[in-house]
């Protein structure tokens, strides 16, 4: 069963799209299973440095098929624009393929996002703009369009007739927007049907079958487990399962095809967007992480907020996902610090807490309890064996471990695929 699903362990950004290039290698497949164009995963390679929103990051291996599965709410035309970048640089998209039940996100969608976050004022989630939240409400609410329905034009227009109808008194209403034109939307979509239609499969049977003949398999999580709309700190989330649960949703495969669950983890700590992070560094520190580490959006360009590794954090997305290793990434970012903090748990009111709270306020309120650490100072970008790795670099990947519960499978030191340090082989 060597199916390995990579799920991000903090807020998203821990370098998912370098660790699934560097496993893709070995596999014959690679599946992204959630989000949508919210997500930014960045692969550096020979051909340059590339961001994707949609594509699964297997893509620059020839031989791997990727495939978008369902779970994916879709924008076409974020997907196509990648399409069109990736071909112009030489990539092949011959074993591209897209779910034909992924939802679709509509011009609608990316409007009303705007609308409602600036609706929120002050309480702004500080989401994308890319129109995930009112897409994947629109699925939940059995009113979304599917790829599959981009196929039929009668079909496509049948269906958004009452919705466009519906989404228009809304926009007219709560909003005094100008409404939506049919006839324009239909007919940019269908162009994206005949566009997308060469692409479009049952991705589920397709892994299905992969599994059954033995074909190693990838499973890519965009965002993390603190974006989880159900066990992140909601309602500063975003709209669908990054955590493991998505991954089975998102494709059809059975629980019992994955063998190994990976949690990607930052060394430390970023996040974008509102909402809490208790060990966020408002300090020189936090400005200097920043700055070295070039902490900015991959899909927004917003610049991340950064702090300490929160292990609290960790050891949650490690159990919240049955984590069998993690991968840890950026390790080389600390290079340059004398002394590095770990938050172990936190104290609120008085307690001390190991989980991270439900209630988004209190969780507002904790106080991170630090352990120090020493740091190493020195370059371990070109560093291949854990043994070959400063004492203090060896004793804070062993402190996590203990910490998190979980050992470490891949120690990433650069962002390209070669600067990495596998103590584990996955496959
Ligand atoms: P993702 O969304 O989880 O795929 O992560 P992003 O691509 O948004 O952000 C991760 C950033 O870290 C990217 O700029 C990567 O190129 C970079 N990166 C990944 N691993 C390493 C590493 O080990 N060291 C350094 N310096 N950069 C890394
Ligand atoms: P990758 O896959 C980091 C954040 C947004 C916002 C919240 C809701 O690159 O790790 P949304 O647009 O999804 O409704 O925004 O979620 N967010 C991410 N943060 N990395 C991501 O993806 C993210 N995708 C969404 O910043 O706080
Ligand atoms: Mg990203």
């Amino acid at each position: 069963m060597p199916v390995v699903a990579i799920v991000g362990g903090q807020w998203g950004d821990e370098g998912k799209g370098k660790v699934v290039d560097l496993l893709a290698e070995r596999a014959h497949m690679v599946v992204r299973y959630s989000g949508g164009s919210n997500a930014g995963h960045t692969i550096v390679n020979d051909l340059g440095t590339f961001r994707l929103h949609l594509i699964p990051s297997g893509i620059f291996h020839p031989k791997v098929s990727c495939l978008i599965g369902n779970g994916v709410a879709l924008d076409p035309a974020v997907l196509l624009r990648e399409i069109e970048e990736l071909t112009g640089c030489g990539v092949k998209m011959g074993r591209l393929y897209i779910s034909d039940r992924a939802h679709l996100v509509m011009p609608y969608h990316t409007l009303i996002d705007k609308l409602e976050e600036e609706a929120r004022g002050g309480g702004a989630i500080g989401t994308t703009l890319r129109g995930i939240g009112p897409a994947y409400a629109d699925k939940i609410a059995r009113q979304g369009l599917r790829t599959c329905d981009l196929l039929s034009e009668n079909d496509l227009r049948q269906q958004l007739r009452p919705i466009l109808e519906q989404k228009n008194r809304l926009l007219a209403r709560l909003y005094e927007a100008n409404p939506l034109d049919l006839d324009e939307i239909a007919q940019l979509y269908i162009e994206y049907g005949h566009k997308l239609a060469p692409y479009i499969r049952d991705t589920g049977e397709m892994a299905r079958q992969a599994v059954a003949s033995g074909q190693r398999i990838v499973l890519e999580g965009a965002q993390g487990t603190m974006l989880d709309v159900d066990f992140g700190t909601y309602p500063y989330v975003t709209s669908c399962s990054p955590s493991i649960g998505g991954a089975l949703t998102g494709l059809g495969l059975a629980p019992s095809a994955i063998a190994e669950v990976v949690a990607v983890f930052k060394a430390y700590t970023t996040r974008v967007g509102s909402g809490p992070l208790p060990t966020e560094l408002a300090d020189e520190t936090g400005q200097l992480i920043r700055e070295h580490a070039q902490e900015f959006g991959a899909t927004t360009g917003r610049p991340r907020r950064c702090g300490w590794f929160d292990a609290v954090v960790a050891r949650y997305a490690a159990q919240v996902n049955g984590c069998t290793a993690f991968a840890i990434t950026r390790l080389d970012v600390l290079d340059i610090l004398p002394k590095i903090k770990v938050c172990v748990s936190y104290e609120a009111e008085g307690k001390r807490l190991s989980r991270p709270p439900a209630s988004t306020a209190l969780m507002e309120r904790c106080t991170p309890i630090y352990e120090e650490m020493e740091g190493w100072r020195e370059p371990i970008t070109d560093i291949r064996r854990f043994a070959d790795l400063p004492r203090a670099a060896q004793a804070y990947v062993r402190r996590l471990e203990e910490l998190t519960g979980c050992p470490a499978a891949i120690i990433s030191v650069g962002p390209r695929r070669e600067e990495t340090i596998e103590v584990r082989p996955l496959f």
